[in-house]
């Protein structure tokens, strides 16, 4: 099977495959304003820290285009009001900022000579390359990170790292489903609370994949690596600090806390894009919090009595000490992550 159409620039507008409603139902989005990609990125339609940058990147683009600058003046201050605006979607994903920094670095260079329009197909060159490349990279965090779990017979997994979460096979995923063409193993994809990203996305790409998956709920994993049914974790990021400690959500850190205690390896796969090089420690990240409705509900029914208070982070921060290696694009970085990730940067 083909991996998923998550993201796909049709000439005049983005496809999004609204992944709120997965996998009962699948359905395209057409997003021809900015607007629309805020929300669309707000409410999880398109999510995943890849997909993130991807999306706000032909958003940046999109917001331009609809107002029809006439003059380089205009494409510019339009530019960086539209930008400024999607970077609001959310917050602990880097690859948002790093996407809309990107172009923005595009409209900054070019010359006064530049008019509206030739500038603007500039900024959809850069969307189209942002896209173009995280395909690639997923590819190269594929080769680099499978040997990691070369002669295990499972390994667990949270959230959703895959080609619903970017515009190739993913990252950690994507190291799962490139050791899978070699050897057989299972996957134990956690259901990943509130919004079961893990139940509804990594076992339905998992099932499409033809891998023998076996999904735990989150409080379910402590047990998996406890009686030695997975041998490796291997968990995506959405900002991971100078020092490597990494966000992912919420319910991550936890995962490698256990793998400590019972000496599972916990892997990270990301692209260099999710590193965040100006954060020191993971201390700094922001972490999104999110509405009350995704814990006081599940699947629309309440489940807890109204007007009970509650505490809904979407993320949490793996301290480097409990990473066993963080792989990229560039190969797999181990301890001391001050200077691995530093040699990635080439610095
Ligand atoms: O809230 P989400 O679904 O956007 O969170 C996604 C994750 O935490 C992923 O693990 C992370 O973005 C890496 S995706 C390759």
């Amino acid at each position: 099977v083909k991996p998923a159409k998550t993201i796909e620039w049709t000439g005049r507008a983005v496809r999004l495959l609204d992944q709120t409603i997965l996998p009962a139902k699948t359905k395209f989005l057409t997003i021809r304003e900015e607007k629309a990609m805020w929300e669309a990125i707000r409410m999880l339609r398109v999510r995943g820290a890849p997909a993130i940058g991807v999306s706000a990147a032909y958003g940046l683009y999109l917001g331009v285009a609809s107002r029809k600058p006439a003059t380089l003046k205009s494409f510019r201050t339009t530019a960086r009001r539209v930008a400024d605006y999607l970077a609001t979607s959310r917050p602990t994903a880097v690859n948002l900022f790093w996407a809309l920094d990107r172009c923005m670095a595009v409209v900054d260079a070019l010359s006064g000579e530049t008019t509206a329009k030739q500038a603007l197909a500039r900024l959809l060159d850069e969307a189209k390359a942002i896209h173009a490349e995280d395909e690639i990279t997923c590819d190269q965090i594929g080769q680099h990170g499978a040997p990691l779990l070369a002669g295990i017979t499972g390994v667990l997994t949270h959230c959703n790292t895959g080609a619903l979460a970017t515009a190739g096979i993913g990252t950690a995923l994507g190291v799962i489903l490139t050791a899978a063409r070699k050897a057989k193993f299972t996957v134990y994809a956690d259901e990943t609370r509130p919004l079961l990203q893990g139940a509804r996305l990594t076992a339905w790409e998992l099932q499409r994949a033809g891998i023998e998956t076996r999904l735990v709920t989150d409080s379910m994993a402590a047990t998996v690596l406890q009686r030695g049914l997975a041998q490796a974790v291997i968990v995506g990021a959405d900002r991971i600090a100078a020092n490597g400690d990494a966000a992912n959500k919420i319910g991550t850190m936890p995962l490698a806390i256990v793998a400590a205690h019972f000496k599972v390896p916990f892997y990270v796969a990301a692209p260099l894009s999710t590193f965040d090089l100006a954060i020191k420690s993971g201390a700094e990240i922001p972490i999104e919090e999110r509405g009350r409705e995704e814990i006081v509900k599940f699947g629309g029914t309440e489940v807890a009595p109204r007007g009970i208070g509650v505490f809904a982070p979407a993320f949490d921060v793996t301290p480097a000490k409990f990473i066993a290696g963080i792989v990229t694009e560039k190969g797999v970085l181990r301890a001391p992550y001050g200077k691995s990730i530093k040699a990635a940067f080439g610095g």
